[in-house]
């Protein structure tokens, strides 16, 4: 496993993380599978491990909080996030600070710890001023609840105003940016985002590295029975289509040169930036963690990135 830095902050989290959205508590309930699944990933050199208060409802919290205490504290990167709505009460969602507030304490007692090493404001919020959100953020570091705090999914514009109202005032700037970003979404990181994290020297930590598995060719000859395609037709429609099936399966003889997988080379594709700290991918199963722990320490020559591009189109 490689590390890296989220931008220039000096807490180092490993370039293939794990991420329990729609999976822990939510399509994985056995325990046991969810452990040797953490297992898997620890001994392998994972040692970020992302959540949000949203994942199952705070269920995916609760059951990663209890197998990850069987490792020592400080040798995890545990991170949560806070913005869409826990319930139907007026203030619970968004970014006031009532509600961050609120949701720290509610996740800190969800994973029975006394600190997350990372926080992320899970969307921007066009209701509540930056000062309310930069100074919320700032203070839960300056109290010892989280260790630093990030964004997901922010416009780039604003990146730079949290940036520049933090730094004028003497607050904790966000350190590190959660966007979407694969072989099949990628405009919007390599336009925009990379650009503003590079200025303001944060990190970028990405979602959904193997399109939410369509990279993996698993979706070669349509729907295998259980997987998230083939369960939820919301998802289905995000990648799933005749256009991308034709891209991955052209993939599969990149990857063969390269003696990988395609869910290898799709993530070792996305930490070619520089920039990039990790990407957090998912896995219902100890086997599909054990095929991605192959892509940490994989760098792609020139003409094998060339070649993707001329796939991708
Ligand atoms: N900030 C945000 O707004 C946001 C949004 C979404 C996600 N996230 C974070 O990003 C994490 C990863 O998202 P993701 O789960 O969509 O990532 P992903 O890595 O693109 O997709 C993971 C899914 O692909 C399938 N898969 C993985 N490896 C495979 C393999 N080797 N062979 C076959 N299938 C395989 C599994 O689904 P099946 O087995 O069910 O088919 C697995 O759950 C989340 O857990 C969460 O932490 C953040």
């Amino acid at each position: 496993m490689r590390y890296r830095q989220l931008g220039k902050w000096g807490m180092k989290v490993s370039e293939i993380a794990l991420g329990a959205w729609v999976t822990y508590g939510d399509t994985v309930h056995d325990k046991e599978v969810i452990a040797e699944i953490v297992k898997i990933a620890y001994e392998g050199g994972v040692n970020f491990f992302d959540n949000a208060d949203i994942y199952a409802r705070g269920k995916a919290e609760e059951i990663m909080g209890e197998i990850l205490a069987d490792y020592p504290r400080h040798t995890l990167v545990l991170s949560s996030k806070t913005y869409w709505p826990m319930s139907k009460d007026v203030n619970d969602h968004g970014l006031s600070r009532k509600h961050i507030r609120e949701s720290i304490t509610k996740s800190l007692r969800r994973f029975d710890t006394d600190y997350l090493d990372l926080y992320f404001a899970h969307r921007y919020d066009q209701n509540v001023p930056m000062e309310e959100i930069v100074t919320s953020f700032s203070g839960l570091v300056d109290e010892g609840k989280i260790l630093y705090w990030g964004t997901s999914e922010w416009p780039a514009s604003r990146l730079a105003e949290a940036n520049t109202f933090a730094i004028a005032n003497g607050l904790h700037p966000p350190v590190v940016e959660q966007p979407q970003y694969s072989m099949l979404y990628r405009d919007r990181v390599e336009k925009r985002i990379l650009r503003e994290a590079e200025r303001f020297e944060m990190g970028v930590v990405v979602w959904s590295p193997l399109a939410m598995g369509m990279l993996t060719g698993k979706y070669d000859q349509g729907l295998p029975e259980g997987s998230r395609f083939s369960d939820d037709e919301e998802m289905r429609g995000y990648f799933f289509s005749e256009a991308n099936q034709a891209k991955v399966r052209a993939l599969k003889a990149v990857a063969d040169d390269m003696g990988l997988t395609r869910a290898q080379l799709s993530l070792a594709w996305v930490l070619r930036h520089t920039q990039m700290s990790c990407a957090i991918t998912g896995a219902t199963k100890p086997s599909q963690i054990d095929e991605s722990l192959g892509a940490a320490g994989v760098d792609l020559p020139e003409d094998v990135l060339d070649r993707i591009d001329e796939i991708l189109g």
